[in-house]
Parts: C-alpha cells; structure tokens; sequence
C-alpha cells in the first residue's frame, strides 16, 4: 500500500482574515470595533456599540425598521456592511435629538400621536427625517407627475407625495393614522434643508 504525504496547503496554514478593525463615526462620536466582514451595520449599531434604537424587523431590506441616515440620507442598515462605512457619518435614531429639545420630527410625531410600537417608531422618525431631505433637494418620488420636475422644498409635498416616500416603512398593525400629519408638521416648520438633516 502507498502512503500518500499530506499534500502542503499554503491557504490551509494561513487562513483568509474574516475579521477587521474598522472606525465608525456614529451620532458625532468615533468608535473603532472588530467586525466580522459579513456584519451588517445594524448588527454593528446594536451588538457592537449597543444602540439598540435602531430595530432589526425583516433584516431582509423589507420593513424599514433599520432605518438609520449615512451622511444624511436614509439607508437600511441590515443591507450595508459595516466595512464598507468608512468614514461616513452615520445617525441612529438615539442621534437625533438635541441636548435639550426632541428634533422636530421627533416633536411632530409627539404632536400628532404618530409614534408606533418600538419596533417601528425609530425607522419611521430616520426615514422621515431622510424623506424631508430628500424632498428639499427636489427629488422627485414615483408619485410626482413626470411633467413635474419635484417638489420645491419638502414644505411642498402633498399628502400622497409624504405616504408614497414612507412607504419604505411596513408596521405589522396598521398604525399608520397620524404619521402623515406628522411629517407634514415637520415639514412646514423647515427652512432649509439643513435644517433637520
Ligand atoms: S430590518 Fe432592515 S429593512 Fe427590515
Ligand atoms: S406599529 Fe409597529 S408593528 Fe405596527
């Protein structure tokens, strides 16, 4: 019988590095974290540094839960990895809100009683805030007539133009009641679109 020598591997001896050292810049403070490269940013957000604002519903980019901004637009953190965030600004939900004062969405959906369960209210506040941003730089949504080249500002939208651009954010129950009173509060109260971004 022959024996064969195990056959040298050089891949076997050093396996590929599934782990990185990465900075993240959330809610204006640095962190650095060892993440695995498959990790989401929301993992990231929620295990890592333990800002659990920000909700995992789906994890599938379906619901709008995870809603988070990266350099102020609206993104679902389940489908960004972490490492590929670099150096951009991210803010959850938990960075909202001044020292001393709620962030005008935030006091709007106060307001109007337009605040949901846990699990939804955070994404709807970002992607609201986001939406208003949007519609300030004239983006225009798949509601907006095609001869129309978008709104003016986000003070302009419509009612259908603020449900069709949160219609990225599902809730399981339906209250959705007094979510668009709520942004349009929001949005008559801005100036500019830094303002709330
Ligand atoms: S958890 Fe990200 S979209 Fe549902
Ligand atoms: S408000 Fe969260 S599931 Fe309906």
């Amino acid at each position: 019988m022959t024996v064969l020598s195990p056959v040298s591997d050089p891949r076997a001896a050093e396996p590929a590095p599934t782990e990185s050292l990465i900075g993240l810049r959330v809610n204006g403070a640095d962190h650095e974290l060892a993440v695995d490269h498959r990790t989401s940013l929301l993992d990231a957000l929620r295990d890592g540094l333990a800002l659990t604002g920000t909700k995992k519903g789906c994890d599938h980019g379906q619901c709008g839960a995870c809603t988070v901004l990266l350099d102020g637009d609206r993104i679902n953190s389940c489908l960004q990895l972490a490492v590929a965030v670099g150096d951009r600004e991210v803010t959850t939900i938990e960075g909202l809100a001044g020292d001393d004062a709620l962030h005008p969405v935030q006091q709007a959906f106060l307001d109007h009683d337009g605040y949901q369960c846990g699990y939804c209210t955070p994404g709807q506040i970002c992607s609201a805030v986001g939406a208003l941003a949007e519609a300030d730089r004239g983006w225009p949504s798949h509601v907006t007539p095609p001869d129309d080249p978008g709104p003016a500002s986000a003070a302009a939208l419509s009612a259908d133009e603020i449900r069709e651009r949160m219609s990225g954010n599902l809730c399981r129950c339906g209250a959705y009641v007094n979510i668009v009173a709520a942004v349009q509060q929001a949005a008559a109260g801005r100036v500019t679109g830094d303002d709330l971004a």
